[in-house]
């Protein structure tokens, strides 16, 4: 990717990002990147930072200091509803879901289809959401029940809906996999590799090291609110990873990828 890279913007740029929880330093001074296609794995230690960076992208917390460009533009990020505006989604690893309702109406949770009544178009909700249902896992069928009647598969299906269907240009995947069994991680793994060949970016929150360096294209790692480093995966190996994640040591003689 790197050739392509020098000649298309960036998809996201997060530059100097800090969020303080009282005392806290939850994030500090951290500037990263994402370009279309791009799958970029942030890993660091529990507590390191990563999904607090994450929901700052997806409005969720606002930030302390630092700016966000989407496209090169600066973007004014302070709400989710602002963050679903610049075409970002998220999946957490809560599966964040509202039990009680079923799957169609938790795909449209917030965002349901009305007719020209103004009423709710429950019958095209309900197409629209068998549809891309469908498309993710074929057997997926009862989606007519609440949803804390599902599977963790089956539950995981319903949260990538919600991108997949709000047709999500840049994607924040907080260990997707975390509750999953092996198929469905594996699931997951393919719409990962389908959404990267769309032109979505990708930052992908994990722990799972097989899952790094089989769907990342660059990795960036967080030490106590801070970036130790970014690099290309294929340019470092797992040993180096796990020495910047544990002691905050950089490969030597490895070129990172952003600085600013
Ligand atoms: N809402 C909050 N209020 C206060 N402190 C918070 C809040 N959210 C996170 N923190 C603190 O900010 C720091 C970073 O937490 P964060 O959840 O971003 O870490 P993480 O890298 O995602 O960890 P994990 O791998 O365990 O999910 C931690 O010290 C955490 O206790
Ligand atoms: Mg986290």
């Amino acid at each position: 990717m790197s050739s392509t890279h020098t000649h298309t913007a960036p998809l996201v740029e997060l530059r100097r990002i800090h969020k303080a929880f009282g005392g806290v330093h939850a994030v500090e001074d951290v500037s990263l990147n994402l370009y279309p296609g791009e799958v970029v794995a942030l890993l660091g230690h529990n507590g390191a930072g990563k999904s607090t960076l994450m929901k700052m992208l997806a409005g969720a917390y606002p930030i302390d200091s630092g700016e966000v460009l989407i496209n090169g533009q600066k973007a004014a990020i302070r709400t989710p509803v602002d963050a679903q505006g610049h075409g970002i989604e998220s999946i957490y690893q809560t599966l964040a879901l509202a039990d009680n309702l079923d799957s169609v109406a938790n795909l449209f949770l917030g965002r349901e289809l009305m007719t020209r009544w103004n009423t709710l178009d429950d019958m095209r909700m309900d197409a629209e959401a068998r549809k891309v249902f469908q498309r993710l896992n074929k057997n997926f069928k009862n989606v007519r029940v609440p949803v804390r009647r599902l599977s963790g598969g089956q539950r995981q299906v319903v949260a990538i809906s919600r991108a997949i269907y709000f047709n999500a240009k840049i994607l924040i995947m907080d260990e997707p996999t975390a509750a999953l069994g092996p198929e469905e991680t594996a699931m997951v793994g393919q719409l990962i590799r389908q959404l990267k060949a769309e032109g979505v970016g990708i930052f992908l929150i994990t722990h799972d090291m097989p899952d790094v360096f089989a769907l990342s294209d660059r990795l960036a790692v967080m030490k106590n609110g801070k970036l130790v480093g970014t690099y290309r995966t294929s340019d470092v190996n797992e040993d180096e990873v796990l020495g910047m994640i544990i002691a905050g040591k950089l490969p030597p003689n490895k070129a990172q990828t952003h600085t600013l």
